[in-house]
């Protein structure tokens, strides 16, 4: 794209270069991996939540300086790193009143949600959370013998997918939940929950005495026009129920190097959560994750997240265009956030009379792997994503036009 600092157009080769998303294509990776290409076709990856992109110089650069210095031995989290973290969220979300002692490292959002699980529920409990539900809470939840309570979202006459309160009400009720887990911004939808959903939603966690796992992993990849409203500023006592997680990962591009954290203000939930971590030996920051995160911090970091914004809200308009102007029987919203698509194919599947496996398949087959909707516990859907060079994207598109949609 013209005017721009950073190069988002470069289609980068990650055969054999420790990328899922490619390397994973063929395995049984997660229980989700789409199939191997037919012959001609390049692999075009539109399924794993990391982007094709190389992240931000500014990580790059703290990487460096610390293998300059190449001792790794046991080290103490810096207080640069403590520092990098209350300096993004006040700038990113308007947080005034964090101090280190209520930010902790996380060995991935999912640690946290595993601690979670285990530390404020038992085996056989119920967890309240809305479908489509990011499959990743799904495997957690069925591993520690949780069971999932799904609360489907609806779309509003806008194609705007909003929370469903009465049924949310019910079920935490009939199934006793305590435990509730939030994405916000939510994917696999892309919403970016307005102050008066949240609100909503918090008084019925409220009256039911739920503690929320508020996962804003995606806060940051938020386009213009919304706002993120972290779920623990809502109210004094949305601050008090909440185990907020955050993470440089989506944002720059750094799940590889695992780093997330948690900011939990009340002292007693932060005790128990901080003590389960702590007595699982994994629980550990790694020096490189470490710098990884402060370069991503920086200011630097701030202005190329705002191209990446810019490229990734092009992308997603062209892509929704494209297929509600294409694809008929199909249908997608445009994301608020997130680099996500998640489109319906119900009508094209019934005038088609063909199963979402076979749809599967023939994108499959033309190398645009995008990713099973039945995962996200969704029926006739598949989730895209678009976080590619422009080039790869428009690939994609007109490959499925000409060959599945034809
Ligand atoms: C909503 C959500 N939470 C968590 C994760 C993964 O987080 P982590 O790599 O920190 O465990 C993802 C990755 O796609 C996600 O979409």
């Amino acid at each position: 794209m013209n005017n721009m600092k950073y190069d988002f157009d470069k289609i980068i080769d990650r055969r054999g270069m420790d990328s899922a998303a490619i390397d994973g294509i063929g395995k049984k990776l997660w229980g989700v991996s789409p199939e191997i290409a037919r012959p001609g076709f390049s692999e075009i990856p539109m399924w794993v939540a990391d982007m094709n992109f190389e992240t931000s110089p500014s990580v790059t650069r703290a990487l460096e300086k610390r293998i300059r210095h190449p001792l790794y031995g046991y080290f103490l989290p810096s207080d640069e790193y403590y520092d990098s973290i209350i300096h993004w969220q006040s700038i990113q979300h308007g947080y005034k009143d964090l101090t280190p002692e209520v930010i902790g490292y996380e060995n991935g959002v999912h640690g946290c949600i595993m601690t979670c699980l285990n530390t404020l529920t038992e085996p056989g409990d119920a967890v309240l959370l809305h479908s489509p539900a990011y499959l990743g809470f799904l495997s957690d939840l069925k591993s520690t013998g949780r069971e999932a309570v799904l609360s489907p979202l609806r779309k509003d006459e806008n194609g705007v997918w909003r929370m469903d309160y009465e049924d949310m009400e019910k079920k935490l009720k009939d199934y006793h939940v305590r435990l509730v887990i939030l994405c916000s911004p939510h994917n696999p939808s892309g919403r970016v929950w307005e102050r008066w959903e949240l609100e909503k939603a918090l008084a019925i966690f409220r009256d039911n005495d739920c503690t929320v796992i508020s996962d804003e992993i995606w806060s940051d990849i938020v386009f213009e026009g919304y706002k993120h409203i972290p779920t623990s500023m809502i109210s004094e006592d949305s601050k008090n129920r909440t185990v907020s997680l955050y993470a440089p990962s989506k944002t720059f591009n750094l799940a590889g190097l695992i780093g997330s954290y948690h900011i939990i203000f009340n002292p007693l939930l932060r005790e128990k959560i901080r003590r389960h971590g702590e007595r699982t030996q994994y629980n550990e920051m790694n020096v490189l994750s470490m710098h990884a995160l402060i370069g991503a911090y920086e200011d630097e970091g701030r202005e190329w997240l705002g191209e990446l914004l810019t490229v990734l809200n092009r992308n997603c308009q062209y892509a929704v265009n494209y297929i509600n102007d294409n694809f008929e029987g199909c249908s997608v919203s445009m994301p608020e956030a997130t680099y996500m698509l998640f489109m319906d194919c119900s009508g094209f599947l019934k005038e088609r009379n063909m199963t979402l496996d076979d749809f599967l398949k023939a994108g499959w087959d033309i190398g645009v792997k995008y990713q099973d909707g039945r995962a996200f516990a969704w029926q006739d859907a598949v989730r895209i994503n678009t976080a590619l060079p422009e080039s790869l994207l428009k690939e994609a598109l007109e490959r499925l036009s000409k060959y599945v949609f034809s």
